[in-house]
C-alpha cells in the first residue's frame, strides 16, 4: 500500500521523487507528498488525491535541493486529506518522515509529547515519529532515529531526514519492505524496485530490525541496535519495461496476455527429462517430506482462490489431507498443528500482513512452512521454511491475474514433486503430467488469440447489477476467482455458487434475463453442471457457458458457449481462468472505470 522514496545526490530530487512515486501508484494509495532539504531548511508539500495534484502543486511553487523523501499514502490511521499525507514534520521542521506500516503505541506516545506542549496537525500514527525525533533530537541524526526507534512498537518502514544534516538520510525496516538502491554519486530508498530502477539496478533489500545510512558516496548498513550489517548487492535484471505497459491499454491486459510467457517461466528447470525436479530448490529432505501427514494452505483473496484449487491437486497426487484458511481467520480459529504439518503460505506480493500473520502462527506451532510467492526477497520468502518463487515478473495491476495462474503451476509442481517422493504416483503417470503441463503455455497463447465472443459478452452484461458464477468441483474454484476479478474490477455484484446448491437456496433470484455464467469443464461432473444449467434456463437466465473443446453437449443448453483447449481435469484450471478474467477486463473498461486501480483497493496489503 503506502509507498516511500528517498533520494540523495547532485540531481534536483523533486522530479527523481514524484516519478518514483509514480512507478509506485499501483501499490494504491490516496494522497501524496514530497520535503526536500534546501540550505539546511526543510519544506513539504502534499496534496490528497493523485499524484497529478502533487504535481500541480509543485508547478506553482517547486521544492528545489538534491536531498529529499516521498510518500504515496493508503489511509489507516486517519481519512485521506493534506494534512494526514506524509512527510511529517515536527512543529520546529527539524525533522521530516514518511512512515509505511503502523505504530501501534501511538497514542501513548502523542499523549506524553502533548504534555510536553508538541501539537499535532493530523490524524495520523505517523506524526507522532517526527515529533518525538524533535523531542530525543540529540545533534546527530543517526543516535536521533536509534533512540526515537527504541521507543516506538508495531510495523514500520521508514525514511527520514534532518535539516541539520543535509548530507544524509536514514532507512529502517520493521515488517514493512524497503530496498536501498546504490548509484554513482547517489543513492535511494524505495518500497519496492520499480520506483528506482531508472536510476540504478542495485539494490540491498533490508531485514526486518536493519537499518541504511546514506550520503551521497555511501551506503551503510546497521542493525537497529548499532551493529554492521554486512550483506550482498541484489542485482535487478529483469528490465524497467517489464513494470510499464507496453502497448496494453492497462496492467491488468497486459499482464493477462504475459500468461504464457508467465507459466513457461514457472516451469522454467523444474520438468528434468519430462519429471519433476524441486529437490535443488527444497531444503527438506525426503524422509521429512514423507513426514507430512497433513498440508494447510494459508492465503487471501485471489491467493486463497488458487490455494482451493491446489488443495484438489495434492490431495488427490499426493495422498495428503488439505485444509486451506484464509488467512486472516486462520490463527484466530487454533488450527491444529504439529511437527508434521505443513503450512503453505500463498502470497503474490509476499508482503500481505495476514498472510504473514497465519505464516508466524504456523511456525509457533512448529510447522514447516512452505511460501510461494512472486516477489524475491519479499517477507514470505524470508520468513518461510522453504520458498517456490512463481516468476510471474512484476504484478502491477491491483487485480491479480497472471499471479494466480503461476501460483497454481507451482502448486502443481509441489503435487507432483510431493507425489514423487511418497510413491503415490508412477513413473508414467509423473511423465504425462508434465508433458500436460509442459504444453500449458501454448494452450493459454490460444485463448488469447481471439478475444471477440468474450468483448461481446462483455458488452451484454456491462448494465448489469447482478450476476451469477457457477460451477462444480475445480471448476467451483475457478468460478470463485472469476467473480472476484468481475466485482473488484466491474463494481458488478456477482456469486459464486456451487451448482449443486442453487436448488437450496439461490435459485430464488433468478428471474428473465438473469446472467449466469457456467464452468462446465470437469468431466466427471460435466452432466450433472449440465442439469444445474437447465435448471436455471428453465427459469429464465441467460447463460454463457464455457466448456472443453469438443464437448457437444454443454452448448446445446447455454445460450452462448466459449471453448477451451483440453489439458488434464487437475490443470484445467489454469486455462479455464483465462476468459473469466478477460470477461472482467472488458466488462470494466465498457464501464469506463479505473481497471489498473479499482476503488478502495490496494496492491499490497499490508496492514490486518
Ligand atoms: C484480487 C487480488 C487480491 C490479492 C490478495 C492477496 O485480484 O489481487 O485478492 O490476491 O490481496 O495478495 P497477495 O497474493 O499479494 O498476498
Amino acid at each position: 500500500m503506502c509507498g516511500i522514496v528517498g533520494y540523495i545526490g547532485s540531481k534536483p530530487a523533486q522530479e527523481i521523487l514524484v516519478e518514483g512515486l509514480r512507478k509506485l501508484e499501483y501499490r494504491g494509495y490516496d494522497s501524496a507528498g514530497i520535503a526536500l532539504c534546501r540550505e539546511g531548511k526543510l519544506e513539504a508539500k502534499k496534496t490528497e488525491g493523485p499524484l497529478t495534484a502533487l504535481e500541480k502543486r509543485l508547478q506553482a511553487d517547486p521544492l528545489t535541493g538534491h536531498l529529499g523523501i516521498g510518500h504515496t499514502r493508503w489511509a489507516t490511521h486517519g481519512k485521506p486529506s493534506d494534512e494526514n499525507a506524509h512527510p511529517h514534520m515536527d512543529p520546529g521542521h527539524q525533522f521530516a518522515v514518511v512512515h509505511n506500516g503502523i505504530i501501534e503505541n501511538y497514542l501513548g506516545l502523542k499523549e506524553e509529547l502533548q504534555k510536553k506542549g508538541y501539537t499535532f496537525t493530523s490524524e495520523t500514527d505517523s506524526e507522532v515519529i517526527a515529533h518525538l525525533l524533535a523531542d530525543l533530537d540529540d545533534g546527530d541524526l543517526v543516535s536521533t532515529v536509534r533512540r526515537a526507534v527504541r521507543r516506538m512498537r508495531g510495523a514500520y518502514a521508514l525514511a527520514i531526514i534532518r535539516c541539520g544534516e543535509p548530507d544524509k538520510m536514514v532507512a529502517v525496516r520493521l515488517a514493512s519492505p524497503l530496498i536501498i538502491g546504490v548509484g554513482d554519486g547517489e543513492n535511494f530508498i524505495a518500497s519496492d524496485i520499480p520506483a528506482i530502477l531508472e536510476h540504478t539496478r542495485d539494490v540491498y533489500v533490508l531485514e526486518d530490525g536493519e537499518m541504511a545510512v546514506l550520503t551521497r558516496e555511501w551506503v551503510e548498513l546497521t542493525t537497529i541496535g548499532g551493529d554492521s550489517v554486512d550483506k550482498e548487492l541484489f542485482h535487478v535484471t529483469w528490465d524497467a519495461v517489464t513494470a510499464e505497459k507496453d502497448g496494453y491499454d492497462h496492467f491488468m491486459q497486459k499482464e493477462i496476455f504475459e500468461q504464457p510467457r508467465a507459466i513457461r517461466d514457472t516451469l522454467a528447470g523444474r520438468l528434468k527429462d519430462g519429471i519433476v525436479d524441486l529437490y535443488g530448490e527444497l531444503s527438506l529432505a525426503e524422509e521429512d517430506l514423507k513426514k507430512i501427514d497433513r498440508i494447510h494452505v494459508v492465503a487471501c483473496g485471489t491467493a486463497y482462490h488458487a490455494g482451493l484449487v491446489g488443495k484438489t491437486i495434492l490431495e488427490k497426487w499426493a495422498h495428503i489431507p488439505v485444509e486451506v484458511d484464509v488467512a486472516s481467520e486462520y490463527r484466530y480459529r487454533n488450527p491444529l498443528i504439529t511437527s508434521s504439518t505443513l503450512v503453505i503460505a500463498i502470497s503474490q506480493s509476499g508482503e500481505t500482513a495476514d498472510t504473514l500473520a497465519a505464516l508466524r502462527e504456523a511456525k509457533k506451532g512448529g510447522a514447516k512452512v512452505l511460501g510461494i510467492t512472486n516477489v524475491v526477497g519479499s517477507s514470505v520468502a524470508r520468513e518461510a521454511d522453504e520458498v517456490l518463487m512463481t516468476w510471474a515478473g512484476p504484478e502491477v495491476s491491483v487485480a491479480s491475474t497472471k499471479a494466480y495462474t503461476t501460483q497454481l503451476v507451482t502448486l502443481a509442481l509441489l503435487g507432483l514433486h510431493l507425489a514423487r517422493v511418497v510413491g503415490t504416483l508412477g513413473r508414467e503417470e509423473l511423465s504425462d503430467t508434465a508433458t500436460a503441463m509442459l504444453r500449458l503455455p501454448e494452450q493459454a497463447e490460444s485463448l488469447l488469440t481471439d478475444t471477440v465472443a468474450i468483448e461481446q459478452f462483455a458488452r451484454g452484461i456491462a448494465g448489469q447489477e447482478n450476476l451469477f458464477f457457477i460451477g462444480r468441483g475445480l471448476d467451483h474454484a475457478v468460478v470463485m476467482e472469476g467473480s472476484l476479478k468481475l466485482k473488484e474490477i466491474s463494481y458488478i455484484h456477482s456469486e459464486a455458487c456451487a451448482a449443486g446448491e442453487l436448488k437450496h437456496g439461490t435459485l430464488a433470484l433468478i428471474e428473465e434475463g438473469f446472467p449466469v455464467i457456467a464452468l462446465a469443464t470437469q468431466q466427471a461432473v460435466r452432466d450433472k453442471m449440465v442439469s444445474n444449467i437447465i435448471e436455471m434456463k428453465a427459469r429464465g437466465a441467460h447463460v454463457l457457458g464455457l466448456a472443453l473443446e469438443g464437448d457437444t453437449e454443454v452448448g446445446k443448453s447455454v445460450d452462448e458457449i466459449l471453448t477451451i483447449p483440453k489439458t488434464l481435469p487437475l490443470l484445467t484450471p489454469v486455462l479455464s481462468v483465462i476468459p473469466l478474467q478477460l470477461l472482467a477486463y472488458h466488462t470494466s473498461v465498457v464501464r469506463g472505470l479505473n481497471v489498473d486501480k479499482p476503488r478502495n483497493l490496494a496492491k499490497s496489503v499490508t496492514v490486518e
